[in-house]
């Protein structure tokens, strides 16, 4: 080990070790709670929308009626994508994921913004408000395309969760309940600390290179199923289980065989999610309306084989992936869904880091040789 090296300071996966301040969000594993600005997530899922989360996460306040208003009118009148868009959009292959179909479009979405070249703190917000306001039109009607479908116009009555029911259900509105529940999901989702794909946005955005670049890094980063596409996989997951009577069977041999168990388990929640128990109960609620309380009870035996075996909880991806299915959304849509949803969080982290700004660049401890004698092409073998 060289004198330079201090293996004591490392950390795997950087667990444990603080990449920055914020006041937008706290999570605390004791509690297993998770606050926005101060606010209890649970709260706002229950009472407030989509939309005013939004205003909070950017604004560092809850609207008042009018400012309320003056946001909504504002976020949609931005719901539209231009046709350009779209147009790149039908010439990508049809066999490939929304994620990247998703992060293809917002590279395109840039270069249409009218603030393209302003990048202050107002510029900002601008751009925060348009990358939310397009991102469910972008992630349904992107989903049409994929489907061989043509792009419908968004409705600008409507809620940004109801906008994207809307598109997603061939220019049908969706009843209030659905939409309220599907709201609620998207402001679980919103925030959450320093996150691989936030951490990766503030790291992008610190080298002073634009929003829409750290968006797109944080779809990227996304994408992965160890942070986001877990509840595309737990979902494939129930599917594989398929019934109550496989459960038990199917995650013993699982554990046995060392898989991991997408939707399971957490980096700062060690005594579980609070997302989760939110959405848990939600998707419960679902299941009973639609009357199909099978992933439920699936649910309910992997959680406790989980918690007994390896005392590991849910995460929000678990609750989140059979919620979607029973309201009856395509598999591959729920982590663009998260999109749509943490667009929120990283534009405000990526605002925040902005107003302090400091590359983020951390050491590593070399582990190559060294002194390593330099051979001329002609005689390397
Ligand atoms: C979220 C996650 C990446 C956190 O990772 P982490 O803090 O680095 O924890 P590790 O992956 O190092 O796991 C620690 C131990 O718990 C086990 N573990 C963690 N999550 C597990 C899971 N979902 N299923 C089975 N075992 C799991 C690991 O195998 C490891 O055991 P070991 O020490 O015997 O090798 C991890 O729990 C995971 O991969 N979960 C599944 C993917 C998921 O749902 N992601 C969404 C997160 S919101």
């Amino acid at each position: 080990m060289s004198n330079t090296t201090n293996y004591q300071d490392y950390k795997p996966g950087l667990e444990g070790v603080i990449g920055g301040l914020t006041s937008i969000s706290e999570i605390n594993s004791d509690t297993s709670s998770l606050i926005y600005r101060g606010i209890n997530v649970h709260e706002l899922a229950e009472h407030a929308s989509f939309e005013e989360t939004c205003y909070l996460l950017l604004n560092h306040k809850l609207p008042n009626k009018n400012e309320l208003e003056s946001f909504t009118k504002t976020l949609r009148s931005e719901y539209e994508v231009p046709k350009e868009i779209y147009d790149a959009l039908e010439s990508l292959p049809k066999h490939i994921h929304p994620m990247d179909q998703v992060r293809a479009a917002f590279s395109l979405i840039a270069s249409h913004d009218p603030d393209y070249h302003k990048h202050d703190h107002d510029a900002n917000i601008r751009k925060a408000i348009r990358i939310i306001a397009k991102s469910g039109t972008l992630v349904a009607n992107g989903y049409r395309i994929l489907q061989g479908k043509k792009p419908i116009a968004p409705n600008s009555r409507l809620s940004v969760s109801g906008n994207f029911l809307y598109i997603l259900n061939d220019g049908k509105e969706i009843d209030t309940k659905t939409e309220k529940l599907f709201d609620s999901s998207l402001t679980l989702y919103a925030e959450h600390g320093y996150n691989a794909s936030t951490f990766a946005c503030r790291v992008t955005v610190a080298t002073l290179s634009d929003i829409y670049s750290g968006i797109i890094t944080g779809i990227g980063t996304l994408k992965g199923p160890l942070h986001g596409g877990a509840n595309e996989e737990a979902m494939k997951m129930l599917l594989e289980i398929g019934s109550v009577e496989n459960a038990e069977h199917w995650i013993r041999d699982a554990l046995t065989n060392k898989k991991k168990v997408m939707g399971f388990g957490h980096r700062e929640y060690k005594n579980g999610d609070s997302r989760a128990f939110y959405l848990t109960k939600m998707a419960k609620e679902i299941g009973k309306d639609k009357g199909n309380t099978k992933w439920g009870e699936i649910a309910d035996i992997l959680e406790k084989v989980m918690l007994d075996e390896k005392n590991l909880y849910p995460n929000v991806d678990f609750p989140a992936a059979y919620a979607y299915y029973l309201l009856g959304i395509p598999i591959e849509l729920y982590t663009p869904i998260f999109v749509m949803a943490r667009v929120s969080g990283w534009s405000a982290h990526a605002i925040e880091q902005l107003e302090n700004n400091r590359l983020i660049r951390p050491k590593c401890i070399y582990e190559g040789p060294k002194s390593v004698s330099f051979e001329p092409l002609m005689l390397r073998k």
